[in-house]
């Protein structure tokens, strides 16, 4: 990873993230050997997705960090490289950090494999003191969705600039959560996609009120509640391979 990363220029990249309101897309970013093993943790998982709906939001499955640390520690190794997060950090200019422990969107797999399955519009909110980094990297990709997204929303006097990718196997999307509106688009017949998302923060520290908003809405949207609050609580209890959320 280290070898990789020191091969791109990066300050051309950083004015790039900076023009485009804290947003880079890269279609070739992992090398083929991160993109393998990435792959290899997408079947070790398979069983353990967590399917939900939220008409006229989202369809799909994800797979939480707590049952990566079971299934694919490789993901988790590769979330707190610190060549990685240097590379981050000095492309976006801040300090970037990991999640605390019990945040389960820290590193998550996000699988689309019915018909339909797509989230719509959003931001990725920041429920933390500071900013909320997602780097997105696309795993598998057999599938038409697109990750469509507008920039500058937020930024007075400046035009909204609308864009789309697809993002193939090995391809980065990294941007600041609350500045980005998007969407993945829906899902064909006889399609699949699955992409992992890393979260960086810029301060870790969060109200109590908004840790309880944030552990319902990925219980209810994302997780289930068994992934999302097992272990909220000091002697929570630890859930084995075997008696897992429910199956896909
Ligand atoms: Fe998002």
């Amino acid at each position: 990873m280290a070898a990789r990363l020191g091969r791109i220029d990066v300050p051309p990249l950083s004015r790039e993230f900076v023009e485009q309101g804290r947003f880079l897309y890269l279609s070739d970013f992992l090398s083929a050997d991160v993109t393998a093993q990435l792959i290899a943790a997408v079947a070790a998982v398979k069983a353990e997705v967590n399917r939900n709906y939220l008409p006229g939001h989202k369809q799909g499955g994800s797979v939480s960090r707590h049952t990566l640390d079971q299934l694919a520690p490789f993901i988790a190794e590769l979330y707190r490289s610190p060549a990685l997060i240097g590379w981050l950090s000095e492309l976006s200019d801040e300090r970037l950090q990991v999640s605390p422990a019990d945040d389960p969107h820290a590193y998550a797999l996000y699988f689309y494999t019915r018909p339909g399955d797509h989230i719509g519009w959003h931001y990725d909110t920041s429920y933390y003191a500071g900013r909320r980094y997602t780097l997105l990297l696309g795993v598998i990709d057999e599938s038409s969705c697109r990750l469509d997204y507008e920039l500058h929303t937020r930024e007075k006097g400046v035009a909204t600039v609308s864009g789309s990718v697809q993002i193939p196997p090995g391809g980065l999307v990294f941007f600041d959560g609350d500045r980005l509106r998007h969407r993945i688009s829906p899902l064909g017949a006889g399609e699949v996609r699955v992409s992992l998302t890393f979260e960086y923060l810029t301060d870790p520290k969060m109200h109590f009120g908004w840790r309880l908003i944030s552990n319902m809405k990925d219980a209810f949207g994302y997780f289930g509640f068994r992934q999302v609050f097992r272990r909220g609580a000091p002697g929570g209890t630890k859930r084995g391979p075997g008696r897992g959320p429910e199956r896909v």
